[in-house]
């Protein structure tokens, strides 16, 4: 499976929970021309990867490899069940850094792909030596707003995209905040990320079929410059 282009990620919105968050990865599957992953809640993980066709990220995993770690997220319960990749050090679940090296190195073992969020492009940078899949910046002021970083930040996006190319060309850069429009996503590619990772637009929805349809059309213009 390619690493998708536009991952949303489920957060604990309702929305998502359970057989409404099956619902809607069908709908992504459905009508998102290939372009869509999901990052269910951690609990729902299981349930959803089982259902769909698409690829799951956990919403977060724990860089440890024993039976007795109650309470913990291991890389290789992941992969046993079927998840495609694990998003790490989201702004609501921050993580410190040599977490987040052992945890990516860790996922890797399991065939795991690693997804790290940073806050910066030069947090993006300190992220990218870490030799992560890919690395999605999101300024924290604009998450859960109608802001786009793609429109409102364009230099946060062309900033990672250098820090992280200078670094190691082959890390998919993506970024988040604010995006829901079909011109959003196109602005973001067409500044040279790789794709978008995106929540409230999605989960808050009144028309989700129409959203997602507007999301891929917006990859769709933004790869076809
Ligand atoms: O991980 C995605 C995210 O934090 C962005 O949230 O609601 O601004 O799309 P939102």
């Amino acid at each position: 499976m390619d690493f998708p282009r536009v991952i949303v990620n489920y957060k604990t919105y309702e929305s998502g929970i359970a057989e409404g968050g099956i619902k809607l990865a069908l709908i992504m599957q459905e009508k998102g021309r290939g372009y869509f992953g999901i990052s269910p809640q951690v609990v729902d993980t299981s349930l959803i990867a089982k259902q769909v066709n698409i690829p799951v990220f956990s919403q977060h995993a724990d860089p440890l490899d024993v039976d007795r770690a109650t309470g913990w997220i291991l890389p290789r319960t992941l992969a046993r069940i079927g998840v495609y990749g694990v998003l790490l050090n989201h702004s609501e679940h921050p993580m410190p850094l040599g977490r987040i090296r052992d945890t990516i190195n860790l996922s890797k073992q399991y065939g795991l792909k690693t997804l790290v969020c940073a806050e910066s492009p030069s947090q993006a940078r300190e992220i990218a030596k870490l030799g992560p899949d890919a690395v999605a910046v999101e300024p924290p002021e604009l998450i859960g707003t109608k802001t786009s970083v793609s429109e409102a930040e364009p230099g946060v996006v062309t900033n990672t995209v250098k820090n992280i190319h200078d670094i190691n060309p082959n890390i998919l850069v993506f970024v988040g905040a604010g995006i829901h429009t079909k011109e959003d996503v196109a602005q973001a590619l067409k500044l040279g990320a790789y794709g978008v990772l995106l929540a409230s637009g999605v989960m808050k929805s009144d028309n989700v079929e129409k959203e997602i349809d507007d999301l891929a059309e917006g990859a769709d213009s933004g790869l076809h410059k």
